[in-house]
């Protein structure tokens, strides 16, 4: 496999590496995630995270088990497992299926390795033609809420709903982000705000509470998120919150986008009843913990629901910003997504 690098992912001719995300911002620590056992607990764990880089982070992950000269069925264990590492976002099963998707016998090391290659770039492409369509519905003066991260750490690329609005910024177009902390595990407050600056996008960190008052104060005129699943109905599932935000937005009348690359798209998802919700565990919720350390605040055994994502329905959306231009709800009702997902 050829040498790669983005924000958060690196290949460097012999091992697979992922930037510690759990960490950031205040420790960059590269972590060796070659091995199967080693990427599938990154996954989990979310040092490697994001609908499209987890996908491709398990793509590089098989293509190496592959190039190693493994077995098939050691190498179709490792898939099962990788694409059951996380539930949610469907860009993991939909790269591991396309690499599977050879005839029992006929497992072709080149093929495997091109595939994942070509995902890596295809990313990079999809990000820019996302971030180009939807920056023409940037305003100078807008004011963008954006929900968890979506941004050169979650994607191989410029990012979904940060890469918007990076073009937009780009543009010159005078635009303030107001960025949700996400909680339970701060991808706003960390990872957003990070690259931000490193950007330096005019933005303010919000507690993810404060958006209301934001709402109705009018300083918030448009809503753009990211998404991990888009079922054919255009229902889409997020991190937790973003339903949250999208009846915020409806009832002050703002637009809510929803951005994402035709990987993201479930062809086997009729509704967002069919997208599967990782639930994860109580102490997340309890207190925090990461590159701060730990604090819990809660008793130990407080019950807790920690529900990592939330399904937003189609009606709470005012168009989708997809790798082929920006889709309305009429186009989504004619079948626009399967259009989508092919080239
Ligand atoms: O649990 P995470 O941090 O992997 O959740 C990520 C999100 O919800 C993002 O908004 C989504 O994956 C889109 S990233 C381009």
């Amino acid at each position: 496999m050829r040498k790669f690098e983005s924000l958060a992912l690196r290949f460097d001719g012999e091992k697979i590496w992922v930037l510690d995300q759990m960490l950031l911002p205040q420790k960059k620590i590269w972590l060796d995630a070659t091995s199967p056992e080693k990427m599938i607990e990154y996954i989990r764990a979310l040092k490697v995270r994001g609908a499209p880089l987890i996908g491709i982070a398990a793509a590089f992950c098989l293509a190496r088990l592959a190039e190693s000269g493994e077995t098939e069925a050691e190498y179709r264990k490792a898939a099962e497992s990788l694409r059951a590492s996380r539930p949610t976002a469907v860009n993991l099963m939909n790269a591991v299926d396309k690499l599977t998707a050879f005839r029992p016998g006929q497992m072709n090391v080149r093929d495997i390795v091109e595939l994942a290659e070509r995902f890596f770039r295809e990313d990079q492409k999809l990000c820019e033609n996302i971030a180009k369509y939807g920056a023409e519905l940037v305003l100078d003066g807008d004011g963008i809420i954006t929900h968890c991260n979506t941004g050169g750490l979650a994607t191989a690329g410029v990012g979904t709903a940060m890469g918007i609005i990076r073009r937009a910024h780009e543009e010159k177009k005078k635009i303030h982000v107001y960025i949700d902390e996400t909680r339970p595990l701060l991808q706003g407050g960390r990872l957003t705000a990070w690259e931000m600056a490193e950007l330096a996008i005019p933005h303010t960190l919000i507690c993810d509470s404060a958006a209301a008052i934001l709402m109705r104060e009018k300083r918030i005129t448009k809503v753009i998120v990211g998404c991990d699943r888009i079922a054919l109905n255009g229902d889409f599932a997020n991190k937790v919150g973003t339903y949250g935000l999208a009846v915020l937005a409806r009832h002050h009348g703002i637009a809510f986008y929803v951005a994402g690359p035709y990987t993201t798209i479930d062809l086997h998802c009729e509704s967002g009843a069919d997208i599967p919700i990782e639930e994860r565990a109580a102490d997340e919720v309890r207190g925090v913990c990461g590159a701060f350390g730990e604090v819990v605040w809660a008793p130990r055994a407080t019950p807790v629901f920690n529900p990592a994502f939330d399904v937003t329905p189609a009606a709470l959306v005012s168009a989708w910003i997809l790798d082929k231009g920006v889709y309305t709800t009429e186009d989504i009702k004619r079948g626009g997504l399967i259009e989508c997902t092919q080239s």
